[in-house]
């Protein structure tokens, strides 16, 4: 048993979230917390808002709103969101409260204090007509990079990649046209250069446990060949404020210096408010803890080089030496599992050209369990994949409904008709006993095994197989024709309710919400697949009062069989999922043309 941390992406609070958005760090990171819940770790699953930095201000401008009101509203929404799609978050918080602000300055602090952040003299924007700073986000021009020509100062959209407002070809000001005039300003800098050889050290010990994505980790180890300083303030008025420079209210952190932060003072709010805020070390300080950070392919140079060398950095591992400040010897994470793409229908993924579905929108219209399968078995785990409405209609109503449903609902009705009750097992078959064999023993071991290994759509077919080979003991035994022999029928039936309760928990950690009504269709009672939580909380430190998920999990069952009880009560049957109207695919193709632009 171990400590495990599971380290989810923090969403911008600059809308509402996509598909897209929680097929990356959302579904599963939440399948992954679940299973490992149940084989019987210690698990803190912990996340919550990024609302600083350049999306949330431009956003901002375009609402005309307060970064901090829009940061209100989006919070909300995002935590009702995933909330409503059950990711069993122990935190979901945000960055605008105290007890991050504190945090993160302890971090840049104890970085500074051990020689890691040293400050520089660059090169900033300023408007030649104003004289005022000029922010990236309102510089554009073209990418180095990929020659796109609406890049701005801060990233290509295009390309995905980070910017600096020098690096633009022909860089003219968003707000008049102008070219901005590039003057002398000061900023604190990470030494990444006096970092690498740790980062090095650090990345080839995880390559050699084989187990993170070969992608990740090369794309990791290329980054370290070529490092740079990289400026970790920047000129701004939104965000925490630079220990040391409080006289200057225009230079704030950088926001991915503080996001990535966020992992351990989630952590530690958590703690505090457990009532042990100690707690939080078990995660931290323990070389033994695991920790699994999760997130879509762009958030990788964050995870797997900007945090490991601010931790580094921190904990006084890099050439200059140094000591772990007050939080003491922080550890690295174990791995970073990172996705791909989701595309929709063809296209990228959207806001502002409208090429887009909110989680909202389907969750008011689908249940969420129908999203969550179709994210598992077909989302962008390995490669980019493409979400149409026509593959979630039939995957939805071939898979789900049909096979995994539909044995469900057939076998309560046979229970409930013949006995009432689920019924005792007399002497078994071979093909009893090979049944019970794979879905009590052989399954656990396989699916279990591919969800740790991140290999959750091979897990999620590989259960589903199992579905499948109970559904052809079904119709093999067919206990409809056993009339004459009711002890024949009895045992067979107690074997299929037993080898569907298996196959409910093999799926529970994809499908939570399905898992507890197949539960009570069996006459089950009690809480089996607990949800999340919103509560209405106050800062701890003095701040505004915020929205925060958090959940009792403890709850969740065992992962192993557990034996069915002769006698428990079956009822008629309500179906557990609902079979989808195929003119769902046309009308939601003219929503989306409707909007798309
Ligand atoms: N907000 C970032 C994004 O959506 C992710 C931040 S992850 C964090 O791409 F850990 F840095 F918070
Ligand atoms: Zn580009």
């Amino acid at each position: 048993m171990s400590h495990v941390l599971s380290a989810v992406a923090w969403p911008y609070a600059n809308g509402p979230r996509h598909i897209g958005h929680v097929a990356g760090f959302g579904v599963p990171s939440d399948v992954f917390s679940r299973y490992m819940r149940m084989a019987g770790h210690d698990v803190l699953m912990v996340s919550g808002t990024d609302e600083h930095g350049t999306p949330i201000l431009v956003q901002a401008d375009a609402e005309g709103v307060t970064a901090r009101e829009l940061a209100d509203r989006y919070n909300r929404v995002i935590v009702e969101d995933l909330a409503a799609l059950g990711l069993s978050y122990d935190l979901f918080t945000r960055t605008t409260t105290r007890n991050h602000y504190a945090v993160v300055q302890e971090l840049f602090r104890g970085v500074q204090r051990n020689g890691y952040m040293v400050e520089q003299t660059t090169r900033g924007a300023i408007s030649p007509s104003t004289g005022r700073t000029l922010p990236d986000r309102f510089i554009e021009g073209t990418c180095p990079i990929c020659g796109y020509d609406g890049a701005r100062g801060d990233q290509c959209d295009n390309c995905g990649n980070q910017l600096d407002p020098t690096d633009l070809i022909d860089p003219r000001s968003r707000i008049n046209g102008e070219t901005p005039e590039f003057v002398e300003t000061q900023h604190f800098f990470l030494d990444l250069p006096a970092l690498a050889d740790a980062l090095r050290r650090y990345l080839q010990g995880r390559e050699a446990t084989g187990t993170w994505r070969p992608n990740v980790i090369r794309f990791t180890q290329n980054l370290v060949d070529d490092l740079r300083p990289r400026a970790m303030t920047r000129d701004l008025d939104w965000g925490i404020p630079v220990p040391g420079w409080e006289d200057q209210p225009t230079k704030r952190l950088y926001v991915w210096f503080d996001a990535v932060v966020g992992y351990l003072s989630a952590s530690i709010e958590w703690a505090r408010r457990t009532g042990d805020p100690e707690a939080w070390r078990a995660w931290w300080n323990d070389p033994a803890a695991l920790s699994y950070y999760f997130m879509g392919k762009d958030n990788i140079t964050f995870h797997a080089q900007i945090w490991p060398a601010e931790l580094l950095g921190y904990d006084g591992e890099g050439d200059r030496g140094g000591e772990p400040g007050v939080y003491g010897r922080l550890e690295l994470p174990t791995e970073v599992v990172s996705s791909e793409y989701l595309t929709m229908e063809s296209r990228k993924f959207s806001s502002s050209r409208g090429v887009v579905i909110t989680v909202r929108d389907v969750l008011e219209r689908y249940q969420p369990d129908a999203l969550r399968y179709f994210l598992s078995a077909a989302g962008p785990e390995n490669q980019d994949t493409d979400f149409t409405w026509a593959e979630f209609v039939r995957r939805t109503n071939d898979e789900l409904v049909a096979g995994w449903g539909n044995l469900v609902n057939r076998t309560a009705n046979l229970v409930h008709k013949n006995f009432g009750e689920i019924p005792a097992a007399g002497e078994l078959t071979d093909a009893d006993r090979g049944l019970l064999e794979l879905t009590g023993t052989t399954a656990f071991a396989t699916v279990g095994g591919l969800i740790e290994q991140h290999r959750q759509k091979q897990a999620l077919a590989e259960a589903m197989r199992v579905v499948s080979a109970v559904n052809t003991y079904l119709s093999d035994q067919a206990p409809w024709k056993l009339k004459d022999d009711r002890d024949r029928m009895a045992t067979v039936l107690h074997c299929a309710v037993q080898a569907i309760s298996d196959c409910r928990l093999l799926l529970s950690p994809f499908l939570p919400f399905s898992a507890q009504a197949v539960h009570e269709v069996f006459g089950g009672t009690g809480e089996v697949s607990p949800m999340p939580q919103v509560r209405e909380v106050d800062d701890l430190d003095g701040g505004p009062g915020y929205p925060i998920l958090t959940g009792d999990y403890s709850t969740l069952p065992r992962w192993e069989s557990t034996p069915v009880v002769a006698g428990t009560p079956v009822g008629p049957p309500v179906p557990v999922f609902t079979k989808l109207d195929t003119a769902v695919v046309d009308d939601e193709l003219a929503r989306l043309a409707e909007r798309a632009q």
